[in-house]
């Protein structure tokens, strides 16, 4: 069994793990299965979002677990085409409907879709559905400093995460300091950098050899003395007990930044950026 994960607090008051578990591209029973495992294995932070088209699965993956319901936190998105006021409002009730849930744990706006232009009032209704208590906690995903600033602005309410690219070859520090700035907590998406996961390049592969764990302990370590939290998938029970075994060793300052000198400027997997991109 893993070391304990310790937990953060957020900006409101609410907690996350230090690590947590991703499901895409999971669907149908694999998903089941795989998120089963995941909170055996000891994740207790799921991720979904309307566009993985699981979050039937993690519902019901959560009754299935044996695990009491108050232990576990859901987080879900709403999705581009689902921007505006009351469109959020109905976005969240669809997911709470599909997840098979009374509250979601952590709920974000998935791109900032900004040619759309309606990121603000979507985040003006996540707002009021944490004051009615239907969500905990409320953050974004794919924000940059300007789209932060702007919905800080106008509700002066900061998110409590921003969940990003972040990987080795895409370490992000710009954007962490803005996230740390106004007190939210940075969460890395494709943490091991998916498709293109920089196991064998020195920095990650000599301190796996130092510290006799896997390249994948290591990034993901990394990811976690960084101060952001990794939501690593994994469909395989052996390699998710892995990545969440993490707390028994640490980097020095040194590796850390070697690891976070991998960075590239063509770094990035997904080829737009949250300016450009627009996701439906
Ligand atoms: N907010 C957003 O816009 C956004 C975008 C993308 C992703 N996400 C979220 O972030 C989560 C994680 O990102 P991701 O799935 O793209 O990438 P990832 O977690 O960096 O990588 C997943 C890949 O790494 C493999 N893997 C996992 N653990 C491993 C290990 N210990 N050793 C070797 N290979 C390992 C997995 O294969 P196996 O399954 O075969 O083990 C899978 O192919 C997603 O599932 C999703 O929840 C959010």
């Amino acid at each position: 069994m893993a070391n304990q994960i310790p937990t953060y607090t957020l900006n409101d008051g609410t907690s996350l793990p230090a690590i947590g578990f991703g499901t895409v591209p999971m669907k149908g029973e694999e998903a089941v299965t795989a998120i089963r495992s995941a909170l055996e294995a000891g994740y207790r932070l799921l991720d979904t979002a309307v566009n993985y088209g699981n979050e039937k699965e993690v519902g019901e993956a959560v009754r299935q677990s044996g695990v009491p319901r108050e232990e576990i936190l859901v987080t879900t998105k709403i999705p581009g085409r689902e921007h505006g006021y009351e469109e959020a409002k109905a976005s969240v009730r669809g997911s709470l409907e599909r997840l098979g849930l009374d509250h979601i744990d952590l709920h974000l706006i998935h791109w900032p879709n900004p040619s759309v232009g309606k990121y603000a009032e979507t985040w003006r209704a996540l707002v009021e559905l944490r004051e009615e208590g239907l969500v905990r906690s409320i953050g974004v995903s794919n924000f940059t400093a300007e789209h932060l600033a702007r919905i800080i602005d106008e509700t002066g309410v900061a998110p409590s995460v921003n969940q990003i690219e972040l990987h080795p070859y895409f370490p992000q520090a710009q954007m962490r300091e803005v996230d740390a700035g106004h007190g939210v907590r940075t969460e890395s998406w494709s943490p091991l950098g998916k498709r293109q996961a920089p196991f064998t390049e020195r920095p990650v592969a000599g301190a796996a050899e130092r510290y006799d764990v896997t390249p994948a302990q290591v990034i993901l370590r990394w990811q976690v003395q960084l101060g952001a939290i990794p939501i690593p998938k994994s469909a395989t029970p052996e390699r998710q007990r892995q990545n969440i075994d993490v707390f028994g060793f640490e980097l020095t300052d040194d590796e850390v930044a070697a690891i976070t000198g991998l960075g590239r400027a063509d770094g990035r997997l997904f080829g737009g950026d949250p300016d450009s991109h627009e996701e439906m």
